[in-house]
């Protein structure tokens, strides 16, 4: 049985008095919740989310990672800092990073590598445009990211590893994947992995993302291949963000 997660991706979003009251809210409610929560804070507040999360159960995460260990790279964050910082997850390959910030497969698989060297659990973000999924290319795609992490670093990888389904289509549009849409490239993903080792497909857990709120996070999650969610803008919504954990339970 696969625990579910459900992580809150805050982006670029958060400001130290805002943190204070958002993280204050959910530690309060999260021991009593049967899902494992994560936060994804903007690397700044880290510390503070850090201090925040201190003896409660929620886990912290970040939303990126340079691919290089240290040295002259200005403006990166090394997998060790983050872990430094208490970080047990970390987002790659997420659809911004990959649309905005020219992250390719393969420099998704090599920040992946690096996250695990640090002893960080990958959060693995997969995700078809709308274009890609009208011209029947969904699982193509989907496919070919998820290879490029396979490719690189054999099946044994995924079970330290955690990955998100999220069309871009259903990010921050307010138009999310049906259940069935959403369960369909699950268990595709469940899939490609048991073809290399049952037994780390089967504990693999694929978290959907796009656009899950309240309202159709206990459908989504009811799914037998969906194990929680990855959440943006209701995550930075103290009661929408329990809600949603609620609905994972
Ligand atoms: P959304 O974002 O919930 O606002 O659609 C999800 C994400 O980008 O991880």
């Amino acid at each position: 049985m696969r625990k579910k997660l459900v992580a809150g991706n805050w982006k670029m979003h958060g400001a130290l008095q805002q943190n204070t009251a958002l993280l204050a809210h959910i530690t309060a409610a999260a021991s009593g919740m049967a899902c494992e929560i994560a936060v994804c804070p903007p690397y700044p507040y880290l510390a503070q989310a850090q201090s925040a999360l201190a003896g409660s159960v929620v886990a912290l995460g970040a939303q990126s990672v340079s691919e290089h260990a240290c040295g002259a790279f200005t403006g990166e964050v090394s997998a060790s800092m983050l872990a430094e910082f208490g970080c047990r997850y970390v987002l790659l390959g997420h659809s911004e990073r990959r649309g905005l910030f020219g992250e390719t497969d393969a420099i998704v698989a090599v920040k992946f590598e690096a996250a695990q060297k640090a002893g960080l659990l990958p959060v693995l973000c997969l995700g078809e445009t709308l274009g890609e999924r009208e011209s029947g290319n969904t699982m193509r795609v989907i496919a070919r990211q998820l290879s490029a992490v396979l490719d690189r670093l054999g099946v044994a990888a995924m079970a330290s590893a955690v990955v998100a389904y999220e069309p871009v289509w259903a990010i921050g549009t307010g138009v999310t994947a049906s259940p069935a849409q959403a369960q369909e490239v699950h268990a595709a993903i469940r899939a490609q992995v048991a073809v290399l080792d049952a037994g780390v497909a089967e504990g693999l857990r694929i978290l959907y993302g796009g656009s899950v709120k309240p309202q159709n996070a206990v459908e989504l999650f009811g799914q037998s291949d969906i194990d929680g969610g990855l959440i943006g803008g209701a995550a930075l919504v103290a009661d929408d963000f329990l809600k949603i954990c609620l609905a994972a339970n």
